[in-house]
């Protein structure tokens, strides 16, 4: 088991948003948590990565407890997170915000090879290196933001809701490239509101709801529920 999420409770002073929430990520899986807005899926990645205390239960990455260590240790470990809003240092150049994100590993040569893996996917990033990621488009952005994340070798991806606000086209794209990232070894956790799309190429998946899991499942058992159907697919 890579992640293990039990009876977590979280939220924001006096306001409870995730309530007993219970899921599991296998090593190479790709796994969904969808859910309509407000449903609390940021909020539980914020309380995996740490930046987010838990008010109740626990969190396990590869058997250890993380839940109470700094978010920076978190990431040591192996996670990595692509927010929503994408948090890029857009003064920087392209390839610069790339290998802010490698420094972690304080390994060159592993960095050097991410950045040409990640060049290889995202041709566009290596076109555009010495541009100024706030000239990005949104798309560019999010694979920018995506790459940043890869740098640092993670062995566990979180990404939230990487469709949002992208052209059709651009979202095929970057979640075209889910599978090469998984075929790496990267373990992707991934938050959607695009229900269909994300479920599709998820092993598993779980539907929060009010801050609970309310339906989980593998990804074709959930698109064949008929709650699931009615509720975020509307058929
Ligand atoms: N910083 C905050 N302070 C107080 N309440 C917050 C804060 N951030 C989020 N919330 C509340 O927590 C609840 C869950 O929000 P969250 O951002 O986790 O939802 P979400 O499922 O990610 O939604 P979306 O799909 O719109 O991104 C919402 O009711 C939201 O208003
Ligand atoms: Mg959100």
């Amino acid at each position: 088991m890579m992640l293990e999420v039990k009876n977590v409770s979280s939220g924001y002073g006096d306001v409870q948003v995730l309530r007993g929430v219970d899921l599991t990520v296998d090593k190479g899986e790709i796994v969904s948590i969808v859910g309509a807005n407000g449903a609390g899926k940021t909020t539980l990645i914020r309380t995996i990565m740490g930046t987010l205390p838990l008010t109740e239960g626990e969190i396990r990455f590869q058997g250890e407890r993380i839940n109470g260590l700094p978010p920076h240790t978190i990431a040591r470990l192996g996670l990595a997170q692509v927010m929503e809003g994408r948090r890029l240092f857009g003064h920087m150049e392209v390839e610069d915000n790339l290998l802010v994100g490698g420094d972690i590993l304080r390994d060159p040569a592993r960095s050097r090879e991410n950045l040409e893996w990640i060049y290889g996917m995202f041709p566009r990033l290596k076109e555009r290196r010495r541009q100024l990621a706030r000239s990005f488009s949104g798309g560019e952005q999010q694979m920018l933001a995506i790459g940043r994340a890869l740098m640092t070798s993670p062995k566990l991806l979180l990404l939230d809701e990487p469709s949002i606000g992208l052209a059709p086209i651009m979202v095929k794209d970057i979640f075209g490239k889910l599978p090469t990232i998984s075929a790496r070894g990267i373990t992707i956790l991934l938050v959607e509101q695009d229900v269909h799309r994300s479920l599709s190429m998820s092993a598993r998946g779980y539907v929060l709801e009010h801050g609970e899991v309310v339906l989980a499942g593998t990804g074709s058992e959930l698109l064949d529920n008929e709650r699931l159907r009615q509720a975020y697919l509307g058929i």
